[in-house]
């Protein structure tokens, strides 16, 4: 499949993997890579600019395609070193960067003169309007459904990728509650060129995280994400565990008086517990609706294949099928 974001980033398939706290690690930026999509490192993980240039060049030695690191740009006074995080990037020849948080305006220049191509997350039409007009190539736009930060307007994605289409110039992908062929289709119908995938690529046999992890997404259902932070504008989309229902009880007391310090136990230093201790109650972690889509754990080629084999048949069979009127048909279900 062609589309203006596999000539963008000159990949087989439309299909991203975000970048991930404590899972967009080498292994499985570079299986989704080899699958043909876009695997993404997650920058900050590393936890220096000389620890991200080394994880750079694991992932080159486990594949020759294309592959992007994410940059999120943190509401915090203490800023990460970004400077020389963009250098190990561009000292690494990563020619695609995801960036996301606050607006990476500041570090475009560096960026752009680097010969990087910047796709940068959005959750409104507004954020991708900006993004666009500072020089992005490209917008992944994320929905309410998703698992992260979904913003503070609250517009799912039936709404807001019509919305984004109807207004942006560059190309974008969607984002948030994408799982499979299904999501895919939809999603191009709705004017995107491709989709980003957090979530459904956790659960995964090279997601480099705990098995309890996997096992929890696969167990879950579409009604078992938490949104917490709203009292601070810091909205996350998490999976419901016994941290989370803690973290929800003191959101209750405090209302609109809720500070960070309240929740720090229930928030700090969580992501290690889950992805690496397998501790699936230790608190909050994103999760995006979509888990209630996710019922295995295929390699990322197995999933990424049937992702496009199945997203042909929705299209050559099924959709071209209601304009021959050749028969009423079944809807559509994904193939084990
Ligand atoms: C466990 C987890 C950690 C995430 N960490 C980050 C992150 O560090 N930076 C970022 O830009 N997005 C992060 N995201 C958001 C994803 O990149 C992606 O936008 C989101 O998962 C899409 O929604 P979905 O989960 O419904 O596919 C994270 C998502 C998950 C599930």
């Amino acid at each position: 499949m062609k589309t203006a974001i596999t000539e963008l980033f000159g990949i087989q398939h439309p299909i991203i993997q975000g970048g991930m706290h404590y899972v967009g690690f080498a292994e499985l930026a570079a299986a989704v890579s080899n699958a043909g999509g876009l695997g993404i490192i997650t920058g900050l993980t590393q936890k220096t600019p000389e620890l991200l240039a080394k994880e750079i060049a694991r992932c080159r030695d486990m594949t020759d395609k294309p592959f992007g690191v994410n940059l999120t740009f943190l509401p915090t006074f203490s800023a990460p070193p970004y400077p020389e995080y963009i250098a190990a990037i561009r000292e690494g020849g990563v020619k695609v960067v995801e960036t996301a948080g606050r607006s990476p305006e500041q570090y475009m220049p560096a960026l752009k003169v680097a010969g990087i191509k910047v796709i940068h997350k959005c959750t409104s039409v507004r954020h991708s309007l900006k993004a666009e007009k500072i020089g992005c190539d490209a917008v992944s736009v994320d929905g309410f459904e998703c698992g992260g930060h979904p913003g503070e307007d609250d517009i799912p994605n039936m709404i807001l990728l019509p919305r984004a289409a109807d207004e942006l110039k560059v190309p974008f992908v969607a984002s948030g509650g994408m799982a499979d062929a299904r999501s895919l289709v939809a999603a191009l119908a709705m004017g995107a060129a491709g989709m980003n995938m957090g979530t459904r690529f956790i659960a995964t046999k090279e997601a480099p995280v705990h098995p309890n992890v996997k096992k929890a997404l696969v167990e879950a259902t579409e009604l078992d994400t938490r949104l917490v932070m709203r009292a601070l504008r810091n909205t996350e989309r998490v999976l419901k565990n016994k941290g989370v229902d803690e973290l929800l009880e003191i959101e209750r007391e405090k209302g609109a008086a809720l500070k960070i310090e309240d929740i720090h136990d229930q928030v700090a230093g969580v992501y290690p517990r889950i992805m690496v201790d397998g501790d699936m109650d230790a608190g909050a972690w994103s999760c995006g609706m979509v888990v209630g889509l996710i019922n295995d754990v295929p390699t990322v080629k197995e999933l990424v294949d049937r992702i496009m084999a199945e997203a042909e048949a929705i299209i050559r069979q099924r959709l071209t099928g209601f304009l021959d009127g050749v028969k009423l048909q079944k809807p559509a279900r994904a193939v084990a």
